[in-house]
Formats: structure tokens, C-alpha cells, sequence
């Protein structure tokens, strides 16, 4: 926990200015500046900085905040990413709270681990390049697969020469302790107590944190013998959990980002080679089969994952199962097949770039239509074999959380397992209505922590509400609502009656705006149209204050709602029927929202099947009617 004080010198030494500026190329326009969103490919600029404020406005991706909001989105960091981040910009001490003595320890072993692999990964880099050795073997070796010096040294592989104590002797003589060296895995302990080196006549390949510090190694052997192992990696160690690690992240998480993709490969080599060929959004799971940890990792970057196999079909249909846990993350997965004795790593260097560019393009295939294919294929005609295959298809698709795109992969699997669209679903409403039966029991029986400093907390938190779709409602009925409409299809109407009644399905929470709108509505249903002055001198304080308020900041609530839609008026009359069709349908679209969300939380708490079936096909219905709302604004809206 770092502590306020630190975190208010942060802030006040912050300039958002500078730090959006090392990011975003930024030009002074009036009070602001401008630029390129980094969230979003575009040509002209709707990248804002007001350092007034102290905040940053993305119209491309609707997103904003501050300094440290822009770290966040960005960097994928932390908050306590963030701030640290800041605080060695501006040189500030961070001081932390609560930090126990263990805790303190913990954070100085880590950190002398890492001492430790970084001073290794400097030996071995600088054994494969300044010794004869080094030069000779390491890198004479990697210059035939084709890695250039420029590939060499950004990912700093290295050279460990073939003795037992060339690393650990120097790394000893340079005053590292023993412990640190075991520890790390650099050096293995003799029965009698002293060091030799674990990696003897390798090529070295350092392993980044997501962060750049090197926590681990793989050394590949350069002899071709089939006793030796290929590559020996570190162990695990307090800084090096492997499941939790891919290889080359670090270097990919820019392009993963403007990609808006990952490709993922098997190997090390592979990563070096398409990255050296500018494809840098790559990275490798190094050996292991994928974990749930490193499909996060990757989320935090991009949705899309691509996964590059190679030619092979032994691994494949066994790594078919691991990848269902990547569509239970929520994340899109592309598969692409390269042909037989090809890897990654030489098709790229056979075909150059573009070739290789071209045969992603050609071959990417979805992971569930590509399951189905392989599947099938191998069932054959036996019908027996068929209904598995199906119904293992049926199980990948239910993993999709969301449940529109669930339905469009439903939909072609049915075309190619020629299966009915509707058995397919109805097999997919058994699993979900399974599964979420299994997730509320598992959520009955699990216990729930008791965090002490909650319980002077009211227990029920009343979730706080949000007034501002409502109160512009209320200010266009406020400001409009005895003009004219004058748009196409609709004419000769006042537009306060035609809110009021496009409204009548709409249950306003906020109770002002919900006593103002039946204000209104008796006076219409009266054939009056209310002026602003009724309000303004209504006997009730909190309708005189809603309205002054809402007169008197004519632009300031409609300003986000245009911004979260990427349409910049000048004034907002200028198309009134983008103005008053917007406000209604955002409104009703987050109405259903709330509803959804109440769908969601009875799903969870039901256990009795009948329920949770009707309540399932509620939602998928309601889950329609946001999609037909969303549809329908756009079409208004971005005419
Ligand atoms: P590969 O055998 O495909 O390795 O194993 P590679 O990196 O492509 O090596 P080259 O092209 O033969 O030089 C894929 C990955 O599996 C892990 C390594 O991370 C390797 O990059 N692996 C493989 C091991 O950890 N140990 C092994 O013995 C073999
Ligand atoms: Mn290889």
C-alpha cells in the first residue's frame, strides 16, 4: 500500500502534459492538446489533454482520465504500477504502509534474485560476443539461423562457455553470494557443498518479466546428441513462475497492442525469427502447453490470440482441449496450421514476410469451426463418433461468455456438423443452465472471508445511481420540448409529446426526474405544453433545482454522451433528431442493461432448473433487444 502522502506528491509533481508526451505526440491547440489516439488507429487527431484539468480525453475509444488512468489503459499496469511508475519519473520516494518485516525481506530476495539474472544474462552476452569462445561456437551458430546483431542484442541471448565454473567462479569472484546463485538456478550445488555451472557450452536465451528484467534462462545445447537434453531452463525460483511467463512479451506488448492481436508459437527460435521479420506481436509459451495465467497475460493486451502450430498433427488434437480454456477467458482464438517440416521460425526465413503474412491470412482459421473440421474428420461415418463430436463442440461453444457470439459460431457449426440450428442450441441451453448451477453452488458452499474493516459498512450498499441519462432527458424536454420536429418521417409534432410518449415504457429511477416527467406528462395529457417556468417556480425545491441546474449548464451533460459516440456537434441542434433519438434510446439501452444485470444475478441464485431456464431465455431475449437498441443508434446517429 503506498501511503496518501506519497500518492499526493505524485500527483502534484505530475504534469500530464509530459507524461501523455512520451507516448503520444502532442500539439498545442488553444487551452489543450491534441494528438493521435493511442487506443485507436486514426488519421485525424481526437486524442484531447487538458492540463488544466489535469485529465486526457479519448473521443476514437470514449476513453479518459487522468495521468494515471492513461498509464493504466495503456501500459496495462496496476495502480500501484502506475504510481510507481510516476514516482521514478519525478524522482519521489514511494513510501509504503503496513509493509511488515517479511514482507520487506520478501521484496529484498526478490530483488537480489533479479540482481543476480541480470548480472548473468550481461556474462553470457557479453561471453558470446567479446570472447573467442563465444564468438567461434554462440555466435557463429546464430548467425547461420539467420538472427541478425540487431536481433541479438535486443533480446541479449548469450554464450555459456563449455566449463563447470566459468559463470560461477566470476560470479563469485564479483561478490554474489552462493545463496542467490543456488537459488536462481545458475548454479547447482556439488555434494560437497561447492558450485559448478548449470549451463555448460550453450547458446543462452534470456527470459523477460512482462516489466523487461531477466528472471530466467533457457540454454540451448549445440550438440546433436540425442542424450543431451535440448534446452535446459531454470527452475523454478521466487521470481520465475513458469506458468505465469511468456516468452518475448515484453518485446511484443507495443505491437500486441496496435495489433490488436497475438500470435502465438512453440519456441523460442520461433519468437526471434518472426519478430527479427517485423512481426513483433508474437510470443511463445515456451514448451509448456498454455495456462489460464498466460492467457491472461495476453488479455491484458488484446482479445484476439493467434496461434501458429507447426506442421505436426501429433500435438495438435491434444492441445484441442487446452484451448477452450482461452474462449472461457472471453478471448477470440485463431488457429493457423504451417505445412508439414515447417515451423514458424523457417517458414518466415523461406518465405520472407510477406509470405508469411500472406499464409496467416490465407490459413487462419476459427478455433472451433477448425476443432469441428478435425473432429469430424476423424469420426467419419460413424454416427456414434458424430454425436460425440457434437456434442464436444457444443461444450467449446458454451464456454463463449458472450452469448451473441456464441449463437453466430451455433449457427455455422450447425451448417458443417449439417445438424439442425435449434438442437444445437437446445444442447447449448442444457450446458449453460448446467454450468451456472454448478457455479451457484460453488458459490454457496464456498465460504466467504470475513474482511474486518467491512463490517462497520452497511451491509447492503444500495448501488450508486446514475441520474445522467435521465437529467438529460429532462433538460432536452426542458430545453425542445415545444419545438417543432422537422425530420424525415416525423413532422408537425411538438417534440416534448413525442418524448413523453416514446418514454412510456421507461421507469425513471431518480426520483426528481421521475416526479418532473409525470409533471409533464399530466400537462400534455391536459393538451398543455409545459414551459420552463412552471418548473422554475414549481413549489417543490428539488424540481426548481434539477431545472436551474439543467438550464444553466446548457452543453456540459450531453457533452459525454456525444463524446462515448464519437460524434463532435458543434450544436447539438444542428441535428436534433440524432439529439433527442440518442437520448431516448441510451437511456433505454441502459435500462436494459439494469435488467440484464438483474437477469444475470437471479441466474446465479436460482437452482431450481424450470427457473433458471425461463430465466435464461429472458436474458438471451433482452440480450437481443440491446442489440437491436445499440443497432439502432448507431444508424441514427452516425449519419
Ligand atoms: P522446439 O524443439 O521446437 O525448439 O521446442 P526451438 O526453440 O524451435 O529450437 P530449434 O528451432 O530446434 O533451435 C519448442 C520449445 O519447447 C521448449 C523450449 O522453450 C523450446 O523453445 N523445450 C524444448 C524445452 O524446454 N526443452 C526441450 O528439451 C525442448
Ligand atoms: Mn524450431
Amino acid at each position: 500500500m503506498i501511503t496518501k502522502s506519497t500518492i499526493d506528491r505524485i500527483m502534484e509533481a505530475t504534469d500530464i502534459v509530459e507524461v501523455i508526451g512520451e507516448f503520444v505526440q502532442l500539439k498545442k491547440r488553444g487551452a489543450n492538446y491534441v494528438g493521435l489516439s493511442p487506443f485507436a488507429n486514426e488519421r485525424t487527431p481526437s486524442f484531447t489533454v487538458s492540463p488544466a484539468k489535469g485529465i486526457f480525453k479519448d473521443f476514437s475509444s470514449g476513453k479518459g482520465g487522468s495521468a494515471v488512468t492513461f498509464l493504466m489503459e495503456l501500459e496495462k499496469f496496476t495502480y500501484p504500477e502506475a504510481l510507481k511508475w510516476l514516482a521514478k519519473k519525478y524522482s519521489i520516494e514511494v513510501e509504503e504502509t503496513v509493509e511488515t518485516v517479511e514482507n520487506k525481506e520478501e521484496e529484498n530476495h526478490r530483488e537480489s534474485l533479479m540482481i543476480v539474472t541480470g548480472y548473468a544474462a550481461k556474462f553470457f552476452h557479453e561471453s558470446l560476443l567479446d570472447t573467442d569462445e563465444g564468438k567461434s561456437i554462440g555466435l557463429s551458430y546464430f548467425k547461420e539461423r539467420g538472427f541478425t546483431n540487431d536481433t541479438i542484442k535486443k533480446f541479449e541471448l548469450g554464450y555459456s562457455p563449455d566449463q563447470w565454473e566459468a559463470f560461477t567462479g566470476q560470479a563469485l569472484k564479483d561478490g554474489y553470494q552462493q545463496q542467490f546463485l543456488e537459488e536462481s538456478g545458475l548454479s547447482v550445488k556439488r555434494d560437497n557443498g561447492s558450485l559448478y555451472d548449470r549451463y555448460r557450452g550453450r547458446v543462452m536465451f534470456p527470459i523477460h518479466s512482462f516489466t523487461g528484467r531477466v528472471i530466467a534462462f533457457g540454454g540451448r545445447t549445440l550438440k546433436n546428441d540425442k542424450n543431451v537434453p535440448k534446452y535446459v531452463n531454470s527452475p523454478e525460483s521466487e521470481i520465475y513462475h513458469k506458468s505465469n511467463v511468456l516468452y518475448g512479451l515484453y518485446f511484443a506488448k507495443k505491437a500486441i497492442r496496435e495489433e490488436d492481436n497475438c500470435f502465438l508459437v512453440e519456441g523460442y527460435a520461433d519468437v526471434l525469427s518472426v519478430h527479427q521479420a517485423g512481426i513483433e506481436n508474437v510470443v511463445a509459451s515456451s514448451g509448456t502447453s498454455l495456462t489460464v495465467e498466460q492467457i491472461r497475460l495476453i488479455g491484458r493486451f488484446t482479445k484476439n490470440i493467434t496461434i501458429l502450430y507447426d506442421g505436426d498433427a501429433a500435438g495438435i488434437k491434444a492441445s484441442l482441449r487446452g484451448l477452450d480454456m482461452i474462449l472461457e477467458e472471453g478471448l477470440n482464438v485463431k488457429v493457423v496450421l504451417f505445412p508439414d517440416g515447417h515451423d514458424p521460425d523457417s517458414y518466415v526465413r523461406n518465405y520472407g514476410t510477406s509470405g508469411f503474412k500472406k499464409h496467416i491470412e490465407d490459413n487462419k482459421k476459427d478455433f472451433i469451426l477448425y476443432k469441428t473440421d478435425i473432429l469430424l474428420k476423424e469420426a467419419g461415418n460413424d454416427p456414434i463418433k458424430k454425436a460425440d463430436v457434437i456434442r464436444e463442440i457444443v461444450e467449446s461453444v458454451a464456454k463463449i461468455p458472450d452469448s451473441i457470439k456464441a449463437s453466430v459460431f451455433i449457427k455455422e457449426c450447425s451448417y458443417l456438423l449439417q445438424i439442425d440450428e435449434r438442437a444445437l442450441l437446445s444442447e447449448l441451453n442444457k450446458m449453460r443452465l448446467a454450468k451456472a448451477k454448478k457455479d451457484s453452488q460453488q458459490q454457496i458452499s464456498r465460504p466467504v472471508p470475513v474482511d474486518e474493516t467491512l463490517l462497520d459498512e452497511p451491509v447492503e450498499k444500495k448501488p450508486r445511481e446514475d441520474a445522467s441519462q435521465e437529467k438529460e432527458i429532462v433538460r432536452l424536454l426542458l430545453l425542445y420540448g415545444n419545438k417543432v420536429i422537422d425530420w424525415d418521417g416525423i413532422a408537425n409534432t411538438y417534440i416534448g409529446p413525442f418524448m413523453i410518449a416514446e418514454l412510456s415504457d421507461v421507469e425513471f429511477e431518480n426520483q426528481t426526474c421521475k416526479t418532473f416527467i409525470e409533471i409533464y406528462r399530466r400537462e400534455v395529457e391536459n393538451g398543455v405544453l409545459p414551459e420552463e417556468q412552471l418548473f422554475i417556480h414549481y413549489p417543490e425545491k428539488d424540481i426548481v433545482d434539477l431545472t436551474v441546474t439543467l438550464i444553466a449548464t446548457k452543453y456540459t451533460l450531453s457533452e459525454n454522451w456525444y463524446e462515448m459516440h464519437k460524434i463532435l456537434v458543434p450544436d447539438e441542434q444542428v441535428n436534433m433528431k440524432a439529439t433527442i433519438l440518442g437520448a431516448i434510446f441510451h437511456l433505454k439501452k441502459q435500462k436494459v442493461g439494469k435488467i440484464l444485470e438483474g437477469l444475470r444475478s437471479e441466474l446465479q441464485k436460482t437452482s431450481v432448473e424450470a427457473d433458471q431456464e425461463i430465466l435464461l431465455n429472458q436474458y438471451m431475449h433482452m440480450k437481443k433487444v440491446e442489440k437491436t437498441i445499440s443497432e439502432y443508434l448507431g444508424s441514427v446517429i452516425l449519419k
